[in-house]
């Protein structure tokens, strides 16, 4: 995998860059949708690829691993055959989604040992484990396998994690260099820097990242609830000290307000869930602020979806249908609202990769962040 740093704000620390994989290349600063079980669900690819205009996908270690199982992945060929997504794919270990099984798990310096949440079984996760999961899964980027502090951990809880996080990423680095990938292209592997709220713990999870050398390093344990501020406060911390010339991902973050905030703070690759779930909730984000459709006020509205929306949903449907498809709970409801948000998320990393490169950033941030972020 390779990264060209293209464009640098004056005024702020946002960046434009372009990463290549073997499965293609992705303009930056990119939003990834959230496949989790190898789809991007309500959602076809080539709706994904056509109009939304997704350039890289994200799927989950610990879901995939459940079902269909490696097996049938291996057999498939790994997920980008088996699901028919032909462009970059990015696969989470499955550090977050084990954590957050609370007490259906436990974690020892070995790994961690979970019950399914689909059937209750017994499972272990080791830093070895996943990264041989990952590799017959076959994403391009695959990330290392970390405990996700949660926001509201203690000083000592929270540096505990850190050690931990720390030795499973030598271990990940190491069997991720003993191994290859199994269908012939290049895959590459993001450390996620930890550390909670603490200041001197990111810093030194920043440090021990960048030691590492990785093609790309991730934020992760933001988002998981600590106050905004701080997030932006960690983010700061952390890109201080992680190298330029690569690739920063803040996982699972966050609203189309908190990605552009952490844009001007130099984060390129963002994935979460907030607009294909809310948007199966009912809640579309638009320029002019967001919208809940099953409200009354949509039910004799019949202007179209979003008169600046970019997919065909936009033009295509009225207010007043997409709430009565939510009213009915038709499925095209789901379809609807998904694409909708999606296509507007990528809008508005492209803005603002746009506004990077022509060099106004900051004035289009200031100019856009109150509409976006309001309730209309
Ligand atoms: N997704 C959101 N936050 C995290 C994190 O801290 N670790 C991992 N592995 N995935 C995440």
């Amino acid at each position: 995998m390779d990264f060209k740093l293209q464009y640098t704000d004056s005024k702020s620390r946002a960046r434009a860059g372009l990463i290549t994989t073997d499965h293609g290349q992705i303009e930056t600063p990119i939003f990834m949708p959230v496949g989790t079980q190898g789809a991007v669900k309500a959602v076809h690819m080539p709706e994904l690829d056509n109009d939304i205009h997704a350039q890289i996908i994200l799927g989950n270690t610990y879901h995939l691993y459940l079902r269909p199982g490696l097996e049938i992945l291996k057999q498939a060929g790994g997920l980008h055959k088996f699901n028919s997504w032909k462009k970059p794919i990015l696969t989470d270990s499955g550090g977050f989604q084990v954590f957050s099984l609370a007490e259906n798990r436990k974690l020892t310096e070995e790994g961690a040992i979970f019950r399914s949440h689909i059937d209750g079984s017994k499972h272990f996760f080791t830093p070895e484990s996943v990264m041989d999961i990952q590799r017959v899964i076959g994403a391009d980027i695959i990330m290392a396998f970390d405990e996700c502090t949660p926001g509201d951990a203690d000083y000592n809880y929270a540096k505990k994690s850190l050690d931990l996080t720390e030795r499973w990423l030598d271990r990940c680095i190491k069997r991720f260099s003993d191994t290859e990938c199994e269908y012939g292209y290049k895959q590459t592997l993001f450390p996620i820097v930890q550390g909670c709220v603490y200041p001197n713990l990111r810093i030194r999870a920043a440090e021990n990242v960048v030691s590492k050398g990785a093609d790309g390093n991730a934020i992760g344990g933001l988002a998981v609830g600590e106050p905004t501020e701080k997030m932006y406060e960690m983010i700061e911390v952390v890109n201080e000290i992680l190298p330029k010339d690569k690739p920063r991902y803040l996982m699972g973050v966050g609203t189309p307000a908190n990605i552009l905030e952490a844009i001007e703070r130099g984060v390129d690759m963002f994935d979460c869930i907030m607009p294909t779930r809310n948007g199966r909730n009912g809640q579309l984000f638009t320029r002019n602020g967001i919208m809940n459709m099953r409200n009354k006020k949509w039910a004799n509205d019949f202007s179209s979806l979003d008169e600046n929306g970019t997919s065909f949903v936009d033009s295509l449907y009225s207010k007043a249908y997409l709430r009565h498809l939510f009213i009915t709970n038709e499925i095209l409801a789901l379809q609807i609202a998904s694409i909708h948000n999606l296509a507007f998320y990528l809008w508005l990393v492209g803005e603002a990769r746009r506004h990077i490169i022509e060099g106004d950033f900051t004035d289009w941030k200031r100019s856009v962040i109150e509409d976006i972020s309001k309730r209309i």
